[in-house]
């Protein structure tokens, strides 16, 4: 007999970072060099099997980092309530991205569950030759706060089912 968990998913982060690119990844394992920038939020799902016995289902809504000057959390539009999980997104390759996702990370950790699970991602691995953002200084910010860290390629698939995978294992199972 296996069990099914539930959970609400929620990504966040600055426009054109691959929040989108990742999701579609996840739950496709497709990509696409032109992807339209999200309106408001998609919601999709997909499941992890961690076991045989284990099954987590993700309810996952896609925000758009365009709005991301209008939608804040104290207006708690409905994609932020109650999220068991957040990934924060940001570019390897644009420095700016990752001060973004600093900032929704703190509002998350002044408006949302206290006990949710967060993940900062760093996207666009096969882009490193553009680097501004350092593997040091992004794991360092990730200990300090207590989030996990990952780094990923929407484009390549690398490390891409992992962050799901280890958000899955964080969560509470029973
Ligand atoms: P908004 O919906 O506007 O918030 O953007 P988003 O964060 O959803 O970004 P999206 O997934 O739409 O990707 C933006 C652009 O980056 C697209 O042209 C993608 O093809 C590209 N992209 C996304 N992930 C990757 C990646 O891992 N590598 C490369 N090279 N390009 C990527
Ligand atoms: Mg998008």
């Amino acid at each position: 007999m296996s069990k099914q968990f539930q959970f609400k998913l929620v990504l966040l982060g600055e426009s054109a970072v691959g929040k989108s690119s990742l999701v579609l990844r996840f739950v496709k394992n497709q990509f696409d060099d032109y992807r339209e920038s999200t309106i408001g939020a998609a919601f999709l799902t997909q499941t992890v099997t961690l076991d045989d016995q284990t099954i987590v289902k993700f309810e996952i809504w896609d925000t758009a980092g365009q709005e991301r000057y209008k939608v804040s959390l104290t207006q708690a539009p409905m994609y932020y309530r109650n999220a068991n999980c957040a990934v924060v997104v940001y570019d390897i390759t644009q420095a700016s991205s990752l001060d973004k996702a600093r900032t929704w990370i703190r509002e998350l950790q002044r408006q949302a569950d206290p006990s949710i699970v967060i993940a900062l991602c760093g996207n666009k691995t096969d882009l490193a030759v553009r680097r501004q953002v350092t593997q040091e200084e992004a794991k360092k910010y990730a200990d300090e706060e207590g989030l996990m860290w990952f780094e990923t390629s929407a484009k390549t698939g690398e490390g891409v089912s992992e962050v799901f995978t280890a958000i899955a294992k964080k969560l509470p199972l029973s």
